[in-house]
């Protein structure tokens, strides 16, 4: 770890130790403060005290949480976050996600900022346990957390989890749905020299483990009332989003009246997980409803559906490429929703705007890959 002082702060061998601070920020909307604990980050803080701070991974990818120290005291979490590769350091420019108040300390935010009127979405920190761990795929495990107090939340977001032992924090998207859910279940994707699907993966140590969670965060959010035709596209792990999407969906019946679209992407037909409840969403959706498996590695053939859940259609090639191919004269009042792997959503947000003609206001995604 290392600090940022400005000219008028302590140094920083004098004042290294995280203290409760008072911190103001100046904003586009004006000036607001927030109590920040020690050891939290100046996101999490404020957040937490109803601010619409901006922000998407908040775990330093994406550089959406910049900041600018005007006075006081900070230190820096992780410095080499890739989401502070164009900051201004010399400036005093930090990472809300990625620094921690030493103290009192006034900042500068370069967007509008608001008091949320309602409290009960506001994210907070809680601990859960891990329970019911269980492998979906050779590389994709699902779990549950038993939380220590009950979570609203809307359907496509996220919380940020830390695990005992393991540095640093991951995002991931609930795949349920349910208001004040004491329980959540997260669906991990294992990738080379990652920590925390290592730690899921491994030796049984994370059943019934305690671990801390941050949240709920993400605006990929499904509401029912907008009363839109739904097309959800999902790499990986990030079809997590969309079955709590889908939840929400059927507890409104919401495909009796809408259409739905799900384009799902794995690499192999082994590789795909989540059939039964897709199976399940597809009997409840009135023919409104279609699930397309897109296999980008191999070749399912025309017209193949999934040999044991014969609803699920088959296709062949990356996620984003088999959607736009499906979805040719279908975009009407149409709202999107993207997760997965950067190159995926990227590719997918090409094909919403160039061919499907939608306006960035109809395609919901969070930057946390
Ligand atoms: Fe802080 Fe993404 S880098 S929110």
């Amino acid at each position: 770890m290392t600090s940022l002082a400005r000219a008028d702060a302590l140094p920083p061998e004098l004042s290294a130790t995280p203290k409760p601070g008072v911190v103001t920020v100046e904003t586009k909307s004006g000036a607001f403060n927030f109590a920040s604990d020690p050891g939290e980050t100046l996101l999490y803080a404020g957040l937490r005290s109803g601010l619409t701070l901006p922000h998407e991974c908040a775990t330093g990818t994406c550089g959406t949480c910049r900041a600018r120290v005007m006075s006081g005291e900070v230190e820096i979490c992780w410095d080499a976050a890739p989401g502070a590769a164009k900051l201004k350091r010399d400036k005093g420019d930090v990472l809300m996600c990625q620094a921690r108040a030493l103290g009192d300390c006034v900042l500068r935010v370069p967007s509008e900022v608001a008091q949320k009127p309602v409290r009960h979405q506001i994210p907070a920190h809680r601990t859960g346990i891990v329970e019911n761990v269980r492998r979906l795929t050779p590389d994709v495990t699902r779990f549950e957390v038993a939380l220590s107090e009950p979570m609203d939340f809307d359907a496509g977001q996220f919380v940020v989890v830390e695990a005992p032992g393991l540095e640093g924090a991951r995002a991931y998207s609930m795949v349920n749905y349910g208001p004040g859910a004491d329980r959540i279940e997260l669906v991990v994707k294992r990738k080379p020299g990652g920590g925390f699907g290592d730690w899921l993966f491994d030796g049984g140590a994370a059943e019934g483990a305690r671990i801390k969670l941050f949240g709920p965060l993400g605006r990929a959010t499904f509401h029912p009332e907008e009363n839109r035709n739904l097309l959800m596209i999902a790499g990986g792990s990030g079809i997590a989003g969309m079955m709590s999407i889908l939840a929400r969906a059927a507890a409104h019946d919401y495909f009796r009246d809408r259409k739905g679209y799900v384009f799902f992407g794995v690499r192999t037909l082994a590789d795909g997980f989540y059939l039964e409840q897709f199976a399940r969403s597809l009997r409840d959706g009135h023919g409104n409803l279609e699930v397309t498996l897109a296999i980008s590695n191999e070749d399912v053939g025309s017209d193949a559906r999934h040999p044991d859940h014969p609803d699920v259609k088959l296709a062949t090639g990356f996620v984003h490429e088999v959607a736009g191919q499906a979805m040719v004269g279908r975009y009407e009042d149409v709202m999107a929703y993207v997760a997965g792997p950067p190159p995926m959503v990227d590719g997918a947000l090409r094909t919403l705007i160039a061919q499907g003609g939608l306006s960035p206001s109809s395609i919901r995604y969070d930057k946390f890959g």
